[in-house]
Parts: C-alpha cells; structure tokens; sequence
C-alpha cells in the first residue's frame, strides 16, 4: 500500500468509555487530521452479525470495502447490544484482518487536505500503527467509566441500570484484554494518561503539550 510521507500519526488505545473518542476528536481538529473511530467499523460488524442470519467473511468483506463514514455516525451503532455483538466477532483472525486493511488506508493515506490521520481503538499502538508519531493509551477507572457511559446512554434515551452498564463494561474489558488477536494492551513506548480525575479540557491539555513540543510548534 502506497504510504503518504511526511504525515503526522497518532494512535490511541484505552477500555471502552475512557475518553479516548473525546480526545481523539479534539486533535483530529486542532491539528487538521483525518480521524476514524475504529470500534465503530468493529460495531458495524458486529451490528450486520445481529441482523443476518447468513452472517459470514464473504459478506463483511464486501460491506466493509463499501462502508461509508458517514453511517458510522449513526446512533444505532451506539446500542450495548451492538458493543458486546462487536466483542464477540473482534475476537476471530478474519474479521480483524478485514478490518486491517481498511484502517491501513485510514492510517497513512488519509485525504490529502488531512496532515495525518488519528486512529483510536484496541490494538491501534500494538499492531495497526505501531510506528506512529504519537501513541497514547488512555484509560480511567471502571467505576468512572461505567458512569460516563450510563449517563451517555441517558442521553440517548436508552434506560440501562448502572449495574448493567457496570458489568457489561467490565466483560468486555475482560474479553477484550484476554483475546489471542489484538488485546488490549499498554505498551512501553506509550503514553499512559488516566482520566479519572481530568476534566475533558486538563486532558487535552496535557496531550497537546506533548504534541506542540515534538512538532515544535
Ligand atoms: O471502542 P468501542 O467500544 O466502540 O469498540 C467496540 C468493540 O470493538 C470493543 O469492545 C472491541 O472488542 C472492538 N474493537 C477492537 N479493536 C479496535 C476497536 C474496537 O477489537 N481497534
């Protein structure tokens, strides 16, 4: 695949409703850089597995080589149904290199009115942009997380106990730590930034200083 030179990356890995889409969003538009949420391809999938019954690699391969961003934004990707379907089939080898290959092109060719690209999910600093600029893990604490998540899941209208959101998020958190195929993980050349006690602004803070002081702006 053709690699477009000069581009700024970065790649950021945290659990589930860390913040890390906030912040993900914010450098994207700070530093003019093409973004993409990479759980929302695996939620597409996994949204497809709910609905078909003849769900099978021919038929996500074809659907995501069509994918169109704009549907990622659609809130019936937002389902806790749909995260815990994504779970599931971002576990199997196939379906992650299908993924790949998408991300890839996301990755180091982004539009070129974009400077780069940030890309945020599981297995963003471990595997798909290993050699990025900057790379990030964020996390916070299941408890924080849980509530966020809930009072998310409020505002969308969906009335989910905390406990549920709680559990759900801490079996995820499980599955996708433990899987063979692109777990979660720190790595030694990340940034580790805990938002448990960070407002969304402190955050940002924090990463652009990192990121103005490399670019040298
Ligand atoms: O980030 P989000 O919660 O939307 O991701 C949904 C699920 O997609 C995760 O729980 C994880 O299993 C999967 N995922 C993944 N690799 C990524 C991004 C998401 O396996 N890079």
């Amino acid at each position: 695949m053709r690699k477009r030179k000069n581009i700024i990356t970065v790649a950021i890995d945290s659990p589930a409703a860390a913040g890390a889409g906030t912040q993900a969003k914010l450098i994207s538009k700070k530093y003019n850089l093409f973004y993409l949420d990479t759980g929302k391809i695996y939620r597409y999938i996994g949204k497809l597995k709910l609905e078909n019954e003849n769900f099978n690699y021919t038929l996500v391969k074809n659907k995501v080589s069509k994918i169109k961003l704009a549907y990622l934004e659609n809130n019936l990707l937002l389902s806790d149904e749909v995260a815990i379907s994504a779970s599931i089939i971002a576990k199997d080898k196939h379906i992650r290199d299908i993924v790949h290959k998408f991300q890839q092109k996301c990755a180091y060719n982004p539009p070129k009115h974009y400077r780069g690209s940030v890309l945020d999910g599981r297995d963003i600093i471990t595997v798909q942009v290993k050699d990025a600029m900057f790379k990030f893990y964020i996390t916070a604490s299941l408890k924080i997380r849980a509530k966020r998540r809930y009072e998310e899941y409020k505002k969308l209208n969906k009335k989910i106990p905390y406990r549920e959101v709680f559990k759900s998020l801490k079996n995820r958190d499980k599955s996708d730590r433990s899987r063979k195929y692109g777990p979660l993980k720190k790595t030694k050349d990340s940034i580790l930034i805990n938002t448990s006690k960070l407002s969304k602004k402190a955050c940002f803070k924090k990463i652009r200083t990192i990121m103005d002081k490399k670019l040298n702006y």
